[in-house]
């Protein structure tokens, strides 16, 4: 596993107790792709696979929908399939896939969907390829945008030079999409900006870490964050910009 993930697998198995406490945009996100993939839905799928579940928002959602679905929820952090395996006790048609989502092996699913996750990945072009080569019917996702936190950006390289996270633009994403559609597919897209508000940049740099969302462009240094918090104890907004993609078998 390469350093990256290692940190990334580190971060959420810490965050796996506070997510659910913090964890409403992603939650939103999830009710969104839901229903937008339940809007024309006509069947039933057997089988799906959530890649990077968290603590399951997208598996509890659909189960009310297709409760005799065998679902397979994959996350790297295995602290977040324990939340999930305490949530779901009682159901019995779930599976457990721990491991990188990008090195799943060669099943296919009906129906393969990852929700806020794939903007980890370190090579996003790729893992999109990946999980919709892993689909035969639907394939839906969100991931983030380039412009994401760019308001926490602007207030943090007056102290320090930023690693600003690497996001895509929306047309680049949808020329991938484009490119990646199978003859017999459709494929539609909706773009959302979710603000969020925050008292002062402590309680947004404190939110990041109960995500697990701490990666190293967000956070701000320690000896940095003192002088961040003397002249910038006023309250913030910062915008998520998301992308929800879904590929859907067409009927003849
Ligand atoms: C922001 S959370 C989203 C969780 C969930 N899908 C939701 O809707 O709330 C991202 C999740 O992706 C997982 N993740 C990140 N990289 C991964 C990878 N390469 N393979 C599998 N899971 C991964 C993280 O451990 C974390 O649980």
């Amino acid at each position: 596993m390469t350093e990256q993930l290692k940190q990334i697998q580190a971060c959420f198995n810490k965050a796996s107790k506070s997510y659910d406490d913090v964890a409403c945009v992603q939650k939103d996100s999830a009710g969104f792709l839901v229903n937008k993939l339940l809007e024309h839905q006509d069947f039933v799928p057997r089988n799906v696979l959530d890649a990077g579940t968290g603590t399951g928002y997208i598996p509890e959602l659909l189960l009310q929908k297709f409760p005799q679905t065998l679902f397979y929820l994959n996350d790297i952090a295995l602290e977040m399939l324990e939340v999930c395996k305490a949530k779901f006790a009682k159901t019995p048609n779930i599976y457990y896939i721990p491991g990188d989502m990008l090195e799943l092996d060669a099943d296919l699913y009906d129906c393969v969907i990852s929700n806020f996750a794939l903007q980890w990945s370190s090579d996003l072009q790729y893992a999109i390829n990946f999980l919709h080569s892993k689909s035969s019917d639907i394939f839906a996702f969100s991931t983030l945008l380039d412009g994401t936190f760019n308001d926490w950006h602007n207030i943090i390289s007056d102290y320090q030079s930023t690693k600003i996270l690497d996001y895509p633009k929306a047309e680049e994403l949808i020329s991938l999409c484009t490119t990646l559609k199978r003859n017999d597919q459709g494929f539609e897209y909706w773009l959302m900006d979710y603000p969020l508000s925050f008292n002062n940049p402590i309680g947004f740099m404190r939110y990041l870490k109960s995500l697990g969302a701490s990666a190293p462009g967000n956070l701000v240094r320690l000896s940095n964050l003192k002088k961040l918090l003397k002249t910038e104890a006023q309250s913030l907004t910062v915008t998520y910009k998301i992308f929800f993609g879904i590929f859907r078998r067409v009927s003849e």
